[in-house]
């Protein structure tokens, strides 16, 4: 047998080395799927000739999950011998950012910050990056601004006037290995990359923008922050759909998952911006960060709670409803909009983007069956003021009740509030946190309140409060309420 790379055609050992150093698998460029062999055709995309051949560098865990023993043999070692890292903890100076991410930033760990064009990625990191309490650097990693466009922005914003711009390092490329040189001049504390999309590496094939590269770069970014004492952003863009490949084969590699959602379009929305956790290895995923927009960069919202409501004098309109909702430790009142028109097609369709449609759907059957309203003729539209996402069990009640007045045209009476779970048998059941719910919605000026039959003994606080109503279900709610 002869060797390709030696002159004396004689299995000489060198394609050994070489082959024992890299590792070379076929990476498809479309999704980042990663195969042993070469393939026509992608199993897992189904594109056609994405497949390229890509050196794998030898991988370890990051963060000295393992170790190494004499003789350079991998050991393992007792749980009980390492130090726990609770504790390490910093805060980001903006309470919002903080309160999402479970108390501040971890040191050593990754966050992906996600979402649409637009919505205030940028910002929020160069905020962060100047009210950061940590001492030491921060390195500033702008793949698509250039250093005078992310001064202006810094200008805008009232940062450079502070003491937080002496500290920010600023670098505009998005090459790894000019990235990591820089790094390790800086050694820096936090490391922000805007955005992971435009990081490239000549180690992760030919093509830049693939998934491959994104992956690599990303890791070994990641790998570095966990080896030293820092912490690192990464944003990644989200289109409309928010399934794209790749931030979303990013989620497994990092810690913490945010995602940047709001209303940048929308008559009357205002400028409410909402940072939520879709993954956290350090805190729940319960917690919402409300901001605003504005012409100083994004400000936090100092009482949310009647941020949803839209001011009115007088009596409500038609399809109008006020439901108490807990969003993590929170409880906000936001105003519920339902409008029903007849069925355009041959199907009727429901038309939600803030309340997920199989909850909006599964309520109008509720209602249709115990009330005996018919909806399935009925094209229906729900929005939520404000442009905040409900995703909490505790909003059907209140759901129901302005599809009810949607549909009949009675008004709800005003300065009631709502909190109560339906269940599909027609019952009002009930929910977490009644009391606190109860109270804030009396704190806020609400005078009413439709929840359910209190049970526990914590429940029985709620309706001893002036003006609230218990139902069982929801025919006796809507005779309560409508009556
Ligand atoms: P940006 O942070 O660039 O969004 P992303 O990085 O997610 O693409 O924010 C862009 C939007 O925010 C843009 O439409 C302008 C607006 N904006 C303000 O309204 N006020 C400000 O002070 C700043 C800096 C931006
Ligand atoms: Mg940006």
């Amino acid at each position: 047998m002869s060797c390709t790379l030696c002159p004396s055609f004689v299995l000489c050992g060198i394609l050994k080395t070489v082959k024992k150093q890299k590792t070379f698998v076929f990476v498809c460029s479309s999704c980042g799927r990663e195969e042993p062999k070469w393939l026509g055709r992608c199993p897992e995309c189904g594109e056609w000739n994405t497949l390229t051949e890509t050196a794998v560098s030898g991988r370890g865990s990051p963060g000295g999950g393992s170790g190494t023993g004499a003789k350079g043999l991998p050991r393992s070692f007792p749980l009980s011998s390492v130090d726990p890292i609770e504790g390490s903890r910093v805060s980001s100076g903006i309470a919002e950012l903080d309160r999402v991410l479970g108390g501040g930033i971890m040191k050593r760990s990754a966050i992906l910050i996600g979402g649409e064009p637009g919505i205030g990625k940028s910002t929020l990191l160069l905020q962060a990056a100047a009210a950061a309490k940590t001492k030491g650097r921060v390195l500033y990693v702008s793949g698509e601004e250039s250093a005078g466009q992310v001064r202006m922005r810094a200008d805008r914003l009232g940062i450079m006037s502070g003491s937080g711009g002496d500290r920010i390092e600023i670098f505009c490329s998005g090459d790894l290995e000019e990235i990591q040189t820089i790094i390790d001049a800086v050694k820096p504390v936090l490391i922000m990359v805007d955005s992971a999309q435009t990081l490239f590496s000549a180690e992760a094939g030919l093509s830049p923008g693939t998934v491959n590269q994104l992956k690599y770069c990303s890791w070994e970014l990641i790998t570095w922050v966990k080896e030293h004492d820092a912490a690192l952003f990464l944003v990644a863009h989200v289109t409309k759909d928010g399934v794209i490949a790749g931030p979303k084969s990013l989620e497994h590699m990092v810690d913490t998952v945010l995602y940047f959602e709001g209303s940048t379009a929308g008559a009357g929305d205002g400028d409410c911006r909402f940072l939520r956790a879709a993954k956290n290895r350090f805190g729940s995923v319960d917690e919402i960060g409300i901001f605003t927009m504005g012409e100083k960069g994004l400000s936090i919202v100092e009482d949310p709670s009647l941020l949803f409501l839209v001011r009115r004098e007088g009596a409500l309109p038609a399809g109008v409803a006020t439901a108490a909702v807990l969003e993590g430790s929170r409880t906000l009142l936001v105003e519920i909009q339902a409008l029903t028109v007849p069925a355009k097609g041959a199907m009727s369709r429901v038309f939600s983007d803030r309340i997920d449609s199989a909850r909006v759907s599964r309520v109008a059957a509720t209602i249709e069956k115990h009330l005996g309203l018919r909806l399935s003729d009925q094209d229906l539209y729900i929005n939520v003021a404000g442009g905040i996402r409900i995703t909490e069990v505790g909003v059907e009640l209140a759901l129901a009740c302005a599809i009810y007045s949607a549909r009949t045209g009675l008004p709800l009476p005003a300065k009631t509030a709502i909190a109560g779970e339906l269940s599909l048998a027609g019952e009002v059941r009930s929910v977490r946190r009644l009391p606190g719910r109860v109270k804030t919605a009396k704190n806020l000026g609400f005078s009413a309140f439709l929840g359910p039959v209190p049970e526990a003994a914590a429940g029985a606080a709620a309706e001893k409060e002036e003006g609230y109503a218990p139902a069982g279900e929801i025919k006796s709610a809507i005779k309560a309420i409508f009556s």
